[in-house]
């Protein structure tokens, strides 16, 4: 059966829960999944196909997340890799499409990664901390603006193409 391993970082949860639910959609597909934080991955040279997203924290990507795709650029390279970011919140921000940091612009092309895709976030102002973490959680841009529906159907598109690699 063919693997595929879902790869995020983030701080507070929201995006591992977008990992898990792209990894159910995928698992759906008939694919064999594994979940797995940014900073766990040692290896991805047994799976067939990658997908590794990160929270986006003022304008930069998870450090974790980073590293992955710097540790393991060779072998990602030789296979399909997609790459998604979750962050913006707020009703005026739907849908997302946030540019990848530069650095990790740098790393996807050096990968070839498919196109990268921006999911709304999750602010929830008990976990925020600090000056900026209180302004942005205090109004309009707190609570969970992650669209399980795009999420989805992201995830069924990748796994149909998992599948069927000689049709895309
Ligand atoms: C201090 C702080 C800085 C943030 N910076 C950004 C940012 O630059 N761009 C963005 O789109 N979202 C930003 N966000 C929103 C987070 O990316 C969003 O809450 C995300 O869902 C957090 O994911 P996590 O729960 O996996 O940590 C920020 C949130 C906090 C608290």
């Amino acid at each position: 059966m063919t693997a595929v391993l879902v790869a995020s970082a983030g701080k507070h949860g929201g995006t591992r829960g977008i990992a898990e639910v792209i990894a159910e959609e995928l698992r759906a597909c008939g694919l064999t999944v594994d979940v797995r934080d940014a900073a766990e991955v040692d290896d991805v040279r047994e799976y067939a196909a990658v997908v590794v997203g990160s929270a986006l924290y003022y304008w930069r990507w998870r450090p974790e997340a980073v590293r992955l795709l710097e540790r393991h650029t060779e072998a990602l390279r030789s296979r399909p890799v997609w790459l998604f970011h979750s962050g913006p919140c707020g009703p005026d921000v739907l849908p997302p499409r946030v540019s990848l940091p530069a650095r990790v612009a740098l790393l996807a092309a050096a990968i070839d990664a498919e196109r990268t895709a921006t999911f709304g976030g999750r602010l929830d102002p008990a976990t925020a901390r600090g000056f900026a973490a209180r302004i942005l959680a205090g109004g309009r841009r707190a609570g969970d603006f992650r669209d399980w529906h795009r999420i989805r159907a992201w995830a069924r598109d990748i796994g149909r193409r998992v599948r069927a690699p000689a049709q895309t």
